[in-house]
């Protein structure tokens, strides 16, 4: 299982690459402008060098599908680990799946995004989707049952042979992120503070602090028998 940030902040980001633990990097406009990179093609280049060769992916920012697929070509150009954003429909519910496939077949590399269901992903692998994104917390804010829906993807992912990696997103906590490892997500990507959560524990901060106390102990004895 590999493991994304999701995120647009490069000091943060540069702080998980250095531990070997980081496959990848998500943003969408939301995380841009959250994360101060209002510039899209500054902002994208700059994260896109810094995380080299690993993928970032990049959402197209357009509800017309003819000017996604424009966007997606010129975001593709600027750099090589650049992966397009595209969702499963724009606000008026047309479906997006052409433009999936025509950039695929270009050679560029399309995360299908804002996907809430298991019909959405059957569209986006056979669309030919090199990865599909998953919103994990928004299907349980609708009272959906997000474990279901990686299970089931997963699953009918891996026994029609499609080549889509599932990506399970929109991370609300460290239980979501433990319960799409469980259901078999090929990557989760992750806001950088579950990072440190995950790392984390109160009991394990105690044992480390004990084991250091006590080697304080066994100096000062050495010393005092000496
Ligand atoms: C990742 O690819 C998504 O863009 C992101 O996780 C969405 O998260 P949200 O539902 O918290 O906005």
């Amino acid at each position: 299982m590999q493991i994304y940030l999701d995120s647009a902040c490069a000091p943060e980001i540069e702080k998980w690459l250095n531990s070997a633990l980081i496959d990848g990097v998500t943003t969408n406009p939301t995380i841009m402008y959250r994360d101060g990179e209002y510039d899209l093609k500054k902002g994208v280049n700059k994260l896109a060098a810094l995380i080299a060769p690993r993928p970032l992916s990049v959402e197209v920012i357009s509800n017309d599908p003819e000017e996604m697929y424009l966007q997606g070509r010129e975001y593709a150009a600027w750099r090589d680990n650049i992966v397009i954003k595209i969702p499963q429909v724009n606000t008026d519910g047309v479906p997006c799946y052409s433009v999936m496939h025509r950039l695929e077949d270009e050679g560029i590399r399309v995360n299908a995004t804002v996907a809430l269901s298991l019909s959405q992903v059957i569209l986006s692998a056979k669309a030919g989707a090199s990865f599909i994104s998953i919103f994990a917390g928004r299907i349980s804010d609708e009272g959906g049952n997000t474990t279901e829906v990686i299970a089931d993807a997963v699953k009918w992912l891996e026994r029609w042979k499609y080549k889509s990696q599932l990506i399970v997103g929109s991370i609300r906590s460290v239980g979501d992120i433990l319960e799409a490892a469980k259901a078999g997500a090929h990557i989760i990507t992750v806001p950088t503070p579950f990072m440190a959560k995950m790392a984390d524990h109160r009991y394990a901060r105690e044992t480390v602090r004990q084991f250091l106390d006590d080697t304080a102990k066994a100096t000062q004895a050495r010393q005092a028998a000496s």
